[in-house]
């Protein structure tokens, strides 16, 4: 049985004191959850996160890593302070990041690898873009970003990864795959992930992420496929996330 994942991307948003504000407000209203609960502050808000979720069900990813463990990097964060921070997960190859800031399959692949050596849990993000969708080559594209992104990871390791399918064209543009499009295509990630690893992928928790809310929450949680939400804009006012993680 695969335990569900319901996860805040915050992406560049809230302050530290915003942050703790956030977090307190949405303790009491996602205690009694049954999925797990994560929410994602920028690197810089790790810290009062971690401080204001002590005591809670809600565990604390960062949105970016570095695959080096140290050195002459400026501005990258290493593993080993997210993980000092208290920080379990990180998300991976999120689309913004290909789209803004240069990565790749190989440099998600070797995030991915680091994340994984220093005990850090990856939630991997993979999609296609809307050219791609209306070219049916969806599967081609999160089939091949979800191998690359695993190439060189153990069949021991699966357990600890998150795969997040977001489509870029639902990403904060209200659109949402249906939930039947959604499930097809984790099914069909999954169906990769099974290639490399045999029945192993029947323990990968895959989410879907997209323009996910309050309002169609429960029918894609419904899907036999979906494993959880990566969610953005409805991750940010504590009600509407708490009713994405109650679905
Ligand atoms: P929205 O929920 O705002 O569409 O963002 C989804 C996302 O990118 C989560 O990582």
């Amino acid at each position: 049985m695969r335990r569900p994942i319901i996860a805040g991307n915050w992406k560049m948003n809230k302050t530290p004191s915003e942050t703790i504000k956030l977090i307190s407000e949405l303790k009491p209203l996602v205690a009694g959850a049954n999925a797990q609960v994560v929410v994602c502050p920028t690197s810089v808000c790790l810290f009062a996160a971690k401080g204001a979720a002590e005591g809670s069900n809600i565990a604390i990813g960062a949105q970016n890593v570095f695959f080096e463990d140290a050195g002459a990097y400026t501005g990258e964060i290493s593993c080993d302070s997210l993980l000092e921070l208290g920080v379990e997960f990180v998300i991976i190859g999120h689309s913004e990041r290909r789209q803004y800031f240069a990565e790749t399959d190989e440099t998600v692949n070797k995030k991915v690898l680091k994340a994984l050596q220093k005990g850090l849990k990856p939630i991997i993000c993979v999609g296609e873009h809307l050219k791609e969708k209306e070219h049916g080559i969806t599967n081609e594209i999160v089939r091949m970003q979800t191998k690359l992104a695993l190439e060189g990871v153990l069949a021991n390791d699966i357990e600890n990864i998150v795969i997040a399918y977001e489509p870029v064209w639902a990403i904060g543009t209200g659109l949402t795959a249906t939930s039947q499009e959604a499930n097809n295509t984790i099914r069909e990630i999954r169906k990769a992930v099974g290639e490399l690893y045999g029945e192993k992928a029947e323990d990968i928790r895959i989410q879907y992420g997209g323009s996910m809310n309050a309002g169609n929450a429960s029918e894609l949680m419904g899907m036999s496929d979906i494993d959880g939400g990566l969610i953005g804009g409805a991750s940010l006012k504590a009600a509407d996330f708490a009713k994405v993680v109650n679905y």
